[in-house]
């Protein structure tokens, strides 16, 4: 299983280490560690030097992290992708949960690094919060390929990303007990779809309360393979080579 969206980072987690070696234990093959912003960008890069083609890194700035210097933040960015090969940009995208004053600086945060994952044909990890209708408009505008992390919205949305060519990732979220995620993903071919922890947030259930862990990942597998009325290896073994293609591993 390839976990798609983690976040294993010190500012998260004190056992990182174990952590990680849990996943291993538990059948995990990748981890796509993801940054948010620049100082983590640079500890995602250490990590997966210590856990070669085990973490992989994403490198980008989330909009909840925008600094006054973000364009010179993304200038370093653009160094680091050159010099250290990242294996896709982000997390990135739109929050107006978090903060609706600063949209403007939020899209261009969002469009520069779009740009950087066209320039250097990494996919691009966009995380979508209340912001549904700007985000369908930048992407149908620039087309970028990757993944919309944490997907939670209608079936129209779903549809409309996977039209861009776009993936679904798919956490926690779908075990909850009042989601209803289950209902659009009933409808959404598997060939769509990728597995996400997006840990430390989003702790499936029945583990939700508790740190979350990319081990947690079967219980995904598990949820999707209930929904669809299909075995969780067929889950598993589709959303992995969807996971494989988009990163080139
Ligand atoms: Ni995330």
């Amino acid at each position: 299983m390839i976990d798609t969206h983690a976040h294993l980072l010190k500012e998260f987690y004190d056992n990182i280490e174990e952590t990680i070696n849990n996943s291993k234990i538990n059948n995990i093959l990748h981890i796509i560690n993801c940054a948010d912003s620049l100082s983590s960008s640079y500890e995602t890069l250490q990590l997966s030097k210590q856990y070669k083609n085990f973490v992989l890194p994403a490198i980008g700035i989330h909009p909840n992290n925008i600094k006054d210097n973000w364009k010179e933040e993304i200038n370093e960015i653009e160094i680091l992708i050159k010099k250290e090969k990242p294996i896709a940009i982000g997390e990135t995208g739109l929050d107006y949960y978090h903060n609706k004053e600063n949209k403007i600086e939020q899209i261009e945060l969002f469009k520069s690094q779009i740009n950087l994952s066209k320039k250097y044909n990494l996919p691009i990890l966009i995380h979508s919060r209340e912001a549904t209708k700007d985000t369908l408009d930048i992407l149908k505008e620039t087309k970028p390929i990757g993944i919309i992390h944490c997907f939670s919205g209608s079936l129209e949305t779903a549809k409309e990303y996977i039209k861009l060519g776009l993936y679904l990732g798919i956490g926690g979220v779908i075990t909850f007990k009042n989601s209803k995620l289950p209902e659009v993903i009933k409808e959404i071919p598997l060939e769509n779809i990728v597995l996400e922890t997006d840990c430390p947030f989003l702790t499936p259930h029945p583990h939700r309360g508790k740190q979350n862990s990319p081990s947690y990942i079967y219980l995904i597998a598990e949820r999707i393979a209930q929904i669809k009325n299909i075995s969780i290896e067929e889950v598993i073994k589709q959303t992995s080579n969807n996971a494989k293609d988009i990163f080139k591993i």
